[in-house]
């Protein structure tokens, strides 16, 4: 586990806490929610259906999801062979020709700020506090693995051979961050990528390649296709041709993905169930804010997103916490994504099976602080729900729901708190609110979880700074971390002896 909040000396990009830019001011109207007038969320009700004429339409993207949606397996066999034969001269450019493309790469994405929060708003309902950074991160991306390609290849000794064909399949809730990352350290470590973006999410993914293209990634060792058909899916990673597939996704996908080929060199990061604790001694007022923006943001679309807050002893009947949490939530406007007052924008689809169940239904012993409120007619658009009462063992202790719904637990001591976090399946990101350092000790000994954030939320951690990735249900395959060193070694093979360029 990496110690997130820790500082850290090595100077790195990091443009994307540094690139936070102030949002236009919330438009003065009779919408206007602010926590002292309107904590109930009530003034969210008059965007409901009303936003959905109003919702930013795009048709970025189009032209290269449309040129290269496959039907049938002689256009993917083609693709596929197109991909492995790029790789020889991708990798002669050596790690410094690849290095100079990914900061081109990088740049280009700068540019492109603009084309990629109009995508990301329209296609997958990100509001521009969620894509803003995520367009940064993306580029620290293309500068940090250009950069680790070069050191990679200078240790002393060793020599990098970068796998051949890697197949991206990103997700479509960070379309961006994620499918730009995983493609940019294969490039980086000279491996040619056939990406498959999540359908939800494919104009975004397709913006984030013509970026690359632009760069001069040539076309053949970056291929960008859609799918017609699961068997497409599964002949695409059952070919001996991939070397490696780089999944992030759900758990229950990365088995998919394995029943289709036992031996399949998977990089996966999947699920989580993530929590924060918060002990009696706290900075209550930060871990409220925290808390929020955690299970919150994207509407609680996030693997890393907090989806529980255990409140360890007398927390647990603070006023203070509770008016707090409640205010910070009731701060969050819901609504058009293109709108820069919008904090939670629509879900990726209607809210159906198991999240709406979380959204209505609640378990025995459990009562609603604040009860999550459908604001359109199909679903898409929640007033966010905050459930307290939750048992140990029950449905919402154990179960990831991925939407804007958040539970409260409690707990006597920490040590009681962590046993709950660790009777959870996942562990992808975990949080702890103390400013007491024998606290903050005993918790890093003993919680089990990849990403640990010590008085900060459990989203939005930073290339470089943060290497992002899970233990248990939460990693499947390689299972090593994006952002940081050891994923380029994910990506290639180390040997002592010396090989031809
Ligand atoms: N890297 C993202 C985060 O930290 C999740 O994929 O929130």
């Amino acid at each position: 586990a990496s110690i997130a909040s820790m500082p850290d000396e090595v100077p790195g990009p990091n443009r994307t806490q540094d690139r936070r830019e102030p949002q236009p001011e919330a438009p003065r109207d009779a919408f206007a929610n602010t926590p002292d007038t309107d904590p109930s969320l009530a003034g969210n009700r008059a965007w409901g259906d009303a936003i959905r004429s109003r919702m930013l339409t795009s048709s970025l993207g189009d032209a290269t999801v449309r040129e290269n949606t496959l039907s049938d397996a002689a256009a993917l066999d083609a693709v596929i062979a197109r991909a492995v034969a790029s790789g020889e001269e991708w990798r002669a450019l050596g790690a410094a020709g690849r290095a100079e493309v990914l900061h081109r790469a990088g740049d280009i994405l700068e540019a492109r700020r603009a084309d990629l929060l109009e995508v990301m708003g329209s296609e997958a309902g990100k509001v521009l506090e969620q894509g803003d950074p995520e367009v940064s991160e993306a580029i620290d991306f293309a500068h940090y693995y250009a950069e680790s390609a070069k050191r990679a290849e200078q240790i002393d000794g060793a020599s990098h051979v970068p796998v051949g064909l890697t197949v991206v399949t990103p997700p479509w809730n960070f379309p961006v961050a994620i499918p730009a990352g995983s493609t940019l350290a294969a490039l980086a470590a000279g491996s040619p990528v056939i990406i498959k973006p999540a359908r939800q999410a494919r104009r975004s993914g397709a913006v984030m390649v013509e970026a690359l293209w632009e760069a001069g990634v040539p076309r053949e060792v970056l291929q960008y296709v859609q799918l017609d058909g699961r068997e497409l899916g599964q002949r695409l990673v059952s070919d001996p041709a991939v070397e490696r597939v780089i999944l992030t996704g759900g758990y229950e996908t990365a088995e998919l993905f394995r029943s289709f080929r036992p031996d399949l060199p998977l990089l996966a990061e999947t699920s989580g169930k993530n929590a924060i604790i918060v002990t009696p001694s706290a900075d209550l007022d930060l871990a409220a804010k925290d808390v929020a923006y955690s299970a919150f943001g994207h509407a609680g679309q996030k693997c890393s997103a907090a989806s529980l807050v255990i409140l360890v002893g007398t927390v647990a009947t603070s006023e203070r916490f509770r008016r707090q949490l409640l205010d910070a939530v009731g701060s969050y406007r819901v609504g058009d994504p293109s709108d820069g007052a919008s904090r939670i924008g629509p879900l990726i689809g209607p809210a159906e099976g198991k999240l709406r169940h979380a959204l209505t239904t609640l378990e025995p012993g459990e009562t609603w602080v604040l009860e999550p409120e459908q604001l359109d007619e199909d679903g898409r658009l929640w007033n966010p729900g905050i459930r307290e009462g939750v048992a140990a063992g029950s449905p919402f202790h154990l179960t990831e729901y991925f939407g804007p719904v958040l539970g409260i637990m409690t707990a006597r001591t920490l040590d009681e708190a962590v046993a709950l976090v660790n009777a959870i399946d996942y562990g992808l990101t975990s949080g702890l609110h103390s400013l007491d350092d024998d606290e903050i000790s005993q918790w890093l000994a003993t919680v089990q979880a990849g990403n640990l954030y010590v008085n900060r939320g459990t989203t939005g951690a930073i290339v470089q700074r943060q290497p992002f990735g899970g233990w248990k249900k939460a990693a499947v395959g390689a299972g090593t971390k994006a952002g940081g060193p050891n994923y380029l070694v994910g990506l290639s093979d180390w040997t002592d002896a010396p090989v031809a360029a």
